[in-house]
């Protein structure tokens, strides 16, 4: 089972393979910012510190989201992200 580490926090938590960022989040109480959980405000966005290609790949409307709120490379949507392996996730600005 993957396990996925929330950065701020440190824990450390296990999650089936392909489950969503953001119910993990709902389920699990875990209080990362979210807003129309549908990829289109940006509230949610983040970064996958490690384990990048453990997560399901950015589309095209994805990334015009993640490019009009923030500047940092290779941020994604929480909202979009799928969980297929072993990740560290944290917010970004
Ligand atoms: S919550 Fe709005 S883009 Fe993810």
């Amino acid at each position: 089972m993957p396990k996925l580490t929330y950065v701020p926090t440190g824990a450390t938590h296990d999650v089936p393979a392909g489950a969503s960022f953001l119910e993990f989040c709902q389920e699990q109480g875990v209080d990362h910012p979210f807003g129309c959980t549908v990829g289109s405000c940006g509230t949610c966005r983040c970064e996958v510190v490690e384990g990048a290609d453990n997560v399901n790949p950015i589309t095209d409307e994805e990334r015009e989201t993640v490019e009009m709120c923030t500047d940092v490379a290779g941020a994604r949507l929480g909202c979009q992200l799928k969980i297929q392996g072993d990740v560290s996730i944290r917010p970004v600005d």
